[in-house]
This record gives structure tokens, sequence and C-alpha cells, in this order.
């Protein structure tokens, strides 16, 4: 029986190529989305690969649609916590709902996810958790505070669940990517960007590929090794 993958956030952007390297792997993926229905349904349409709506800040949600999917399909061995938003502003500028969204999101969602699945990994004594980071919460990022405290956070959640999850063969790592050509990052202020791709080493913004390829890697029996590491992925932005 092939493993069975939850990808948050993994119809769009890097989610959505990680959803599909995983499945070329032979991996059963989910899909998770939180409110883009119609483009939830065309990923559906193009991929073969299912979906299941849910708001991954939501704890209550999240357990519900993990027992569910753990009920219909079978058990969630792999967990990619990808789903991410920004609300960038600075300091001055940032309401207590835009730092609460971003935190609850980001950081929330992961712990809403190991929560409900890594008891069934330690128990069948196999699982992976990749938590998809950033280089913003390596380095911090102007204008970031919610979204770059999160990403920090997301590398402590991982290098102190890895440490819970090793005896058992429960691997748990991040991927930092750098700025990858998403809507995310196509967000960003034209003359704010320019700024910032100048100063990758690589010369260009990463593709939603090269951190799937990552994720992979982590995800495969190759990586049983390997846990509680960061994998920068940034063109050098930012060398850790
Ligand atoms: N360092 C120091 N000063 C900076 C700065 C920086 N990096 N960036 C801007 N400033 C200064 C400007 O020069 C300007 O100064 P003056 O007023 O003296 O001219 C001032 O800050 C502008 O401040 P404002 O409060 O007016 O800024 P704003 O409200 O217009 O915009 C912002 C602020 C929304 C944060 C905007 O700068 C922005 O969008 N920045 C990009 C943030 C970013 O990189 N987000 C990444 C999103 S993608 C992602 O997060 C994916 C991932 O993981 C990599």
């Amino acid at each position: 029986m092939s493993r069975i993958a939850v990808v948050t956030g993994g119809t769009r952007g890097i989610g959505e190529a990680i959803s599909l390297a995983l499945k070329d792997t032979g991996v059963t993926v989910i899909a998770n989305y939180a409110g883009n229905v119609a483009k939830a349904k065309e990923f559906e349409e193009r991929t073969g690969i299912r979906t299941a709506q849910f708001d991954v800040s939501d704890h209550e949600a999240t357990l519900a649609a993990c027992h569910q999917i753990e009920a219909d399909i079978g058990p969630i061995d792999i967990v990619i916590n990808n789903a991410g938003i920004t609300r960038d502003g600075t300091l001055l500028k940032m309401s207590y709902e835009d730092w609460k969204k971003v935190i609850d999101t980001n950081l929330g969602g992961c712990y809403n996810m190991a929560k409900a699945t890594f008891p069934g990994m330690r128990a069948r004594n196999w699982g992976r958790i990749v938590n998809i980071g950033s280089v913003n919460g390596q380095a911090g990022q102007y204008g970031q505070v919610n979204y770059a405290a999160a990403k920090s956070g997301i590398h402590g959640f991982t290098k102190a669940l890895a440490q819970e999850g090793a005896k058992f063969g429960v691997t748990v790592n991040a991927i930092a990517p750098g700025y990858i050509d998403t809507d995310m990052v196509a967000a960003v202020p034209e003359d704010v960007l320019a700024k910032i791709v100048a100063k990758i080493p690589v010369g260009r913004l990463g593709h939603a590929y090269e951190i799937a390829r990552g994720v992979t890697f982590l995800c495969s029996e190759n990586g049983e090794f390997i846990t509680g590491s960061t994998l920068s992925i940034n063109g050098g932005q930012h060398m850790y």
C-alpha cells in the first residue's frame, strides 16, 4: 500500500508543486486548501489529486479533517506543513488581527496538523513531517514581524518535535525557501522585489519545483537519518 500524505496549502504555489512531486513518487496525496474552491476544483480535475477543505488555523476543524481522511483513505504517514499567508506591514501599521492571523495560520497550523497525525506516526514507527519555513524566518525581513516570527517559530518547532519523534522512526525537518516565483512573491511591490532579487547570488527567483525536490528527498527512505534539520533553498540569499 502506498504512503499517504497531506500537503497543507497543497493546491497552489509551492504546495501544488509538492503535491505533484510526491504523487510522482507513488505517494497518495491529499491536497488541503482553505478557501479558493475554484482553484482547488481545477487542480483536482487537472491532476487527479484529491483535495480537502479545512482551515489549518482552526484546531478542531484540522483534527476532524485529518481523522476523516484517515477513516476514508488510511493512516497519514507524511505531513507537509506548507500552508502560509502574508499580511505584510511595518509594526507601526500592523494590526493585532494581521499579527494573529499569520501566527495562527503559519505556526498554529503546524501544531494542529502534528497534533492530529504525530501520535499515529509514532505508534506505527514511521512518519515524515516537513515544515515549510522561510529565509525570512532565518534572517528577518522589513515589514514582516508576524511572518518572520511565525517562520522562525517553525524552525524551533521542527527541532523540538524531531527529538520527540526520533526514536519512533518519525523524522521532522524544515525547508527554508527563499523568494520563489509564486503569487505570494508576485504580491511584493515591484521596486521592492527588484532590490531583493538583486541581492540573490544566483540572480533569480526560485521555482516551486526546486522546493518540491527537497521535500521528496526528505520524505524518501533515503532521508531516514535526517531529522531536526533545516534545508535552505534560496539561491544563496542567506547562508546560514
Ligand atoms: N530596510 C530599511 N528600510 C526600509 C526597508 C528595509 N529593508 N524597506 C523599506 N524601507 C523604508 C523605505 O525606504 C521607506 O523609507 P522612507 O519613508 O524614509 O522613504 C520606508 O521604509 C517605507 O515605510 P512604510 O511604512 O511607508 O512602508 P510601506 O507601508 O509603504 O510598505 C512594506 C512596507 C509593506 C513592508 C513593503 O516594504 C513591502 O511590501 N516589503 C516587502 C516585504 C517582503 O519582502 N515580503 C515578502 C513576501 S513573500 C514571502 O514572505 C515568501 C518568503 O517566505 C520569502
